[in-house]
Order: C-alpha cells, then sequence, then structure tokens
C-alpha cells in the first residue's frame, strides 16, 4: 500500500486513514482497490474488464470518458526520456488518475490549499492504490529502481496531459524515497537528499 514521505517534517504515513486525511486538503484522492484475485498475466483489456465497476465510479465522480492501461519497464524503449518529461515539476490541464496495477512509483506532490500548509511531499504508489492528482496541482513523477510499472489511467480528453512546467527549481531538492517489502523495518530503496 501507500505510504507517504513528508521528508521536510521527518514522518512518513502508512496507514490508509492517516494517508487519505492528509491528502485530503490538497484535494487528492486515495482509495485501495483489492488486487490479490488478478492474473499476474492478464491483458490490458482484462484489467479494464475486472476493474470495470471501479472505473464506472470514477467515470461518474471525475467526469473522465476514457480509461486505458500503461505498461512500463527497464526494457521499454525510449524509457529515459518518457520519465525525463514527467520528473519534473509540472501541471495539467486535466486530473492525473492513476491505480497501479503491478510496480510502484513516486509521486512528488507541491501541495498548495487554503487550509493546510504548503508543502512538498512524496507518494510511493504500489500494486492496489489509487490516486488523483487535481488539475492545476504542482506534482513531479519519478519509478523507483525496479523501473517498473503497470496502471490504469483515466481521462477526460488525451491533450489535457500534456505536461506544462514550473520553473522554480522545487524537484531538484527532493529524491524519491522507494521503501522495500519490509519498509517497516527501515528496508529502503533510496535516501533523500536533504533540502537546501
Ligand atoms: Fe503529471
Amino acid at each position: 500500500m501507500a505510504r507517504v514521505t513528508i521528508a521536510d517534517e521527518n514522518r512518513t504515513l502508512k496507514n490508509a486513514d492517516d494517508i487519505r486525511a492528509f491528502l485530503a486538503p490538497y484535494g487528492l484522492w486515495y482509495e485501495q482497490w483489492p488486487v490479490d484475485d488478478l492474473d499476474p498475466d492478464a491483458t490490458d483489456e482484462q484489467i479494464l474488464d475486472h476493474f470495470s465497476t471501479e472505473i464506472e465510479r470514477l467515470k461518474e465522480r471525475g467526469g473522465f470518458v476514457t480509461a486505458d492501461v500503461i505498461n512500463v519497464t527497464a526494457d521499454t524503449p525510449g524509457l529515459s526520456a518518457m520519465l525525463d518529461k514527467f520528473n519534473k515539476e509540472h501541471t495539467h490541464s486535466e486530473d492525473e488518475v492513476r491505480f497501479t496495477v503491478a510496480g510502484r512509483g513516486v509521486f512528488h506532490i507541491h501541495g498548495m490549499a487554503d487550509n493546510a500548509p504548503e508543502r512538498v511531499f512524496a507518494i510511493q504508489v504500489d500494486a492496489g492504490d489509487l490516486i488523483n492528482v487535481p488539475r492545476g496541482t504542482q506534482h513531479w513523477f519519478e519509478l523507483c529502481e525496479d523501473r517498473s510499472i503497470r496502471c490504469i489511467r483515466l481521462f477526460e480528453e488525451m491533450s489535457g496531459w500534456t505536461p506544462e512546467y514550473v520553473e522554480n527549481g522545487v524537484h531538484e531538492r527532493y529524491q524519491p524515497v522507494c521503501w522495500g517489502p519490509s519498509y517497516l523495518e527501515g528496508d529502503r530503496y533510496s535516501s533523500r537528499i536533504e533540502p537546501v
């Protein structure tokens, strides 16, 4: 399940209710969908079919019209160029909705809200985690060391997912913290850079 790391406050949230409450003022959704009964060899179509109820519910909630499945591995051609597009602080004109079917990654959010402090926090998403990064939210995304993720994406229209870059260098002060399976014992794959 997801972990939220607030590096500047030296704390990590590992409980789903805590994570939901922390994200809510910034407009982010967090849900967990069961993945245990999913065939690891399922095709993209089978995955969309398996989660059709959840997908239809989200379409209703957020006005999304299409869903697809993206598969990224370390062998994906052009992976570095693809990742370079999204690992710098940016916004989109539509929500970025991602359900992680397999693998993992880290969203950094530069959160601004009326009823919560401005802060940068990292959300590591794992299999079973659904998040929605609302339109206009400053964020960036990185993979973990295994460079592998399979996600369902929802769109209002594909063109809305073009990044609009925010040129303030905030993303350069943070590195993804990717926690391993035994993260409760302090097993993490990379450490953060102290903000400067
Ligand atoms: Fe993005």
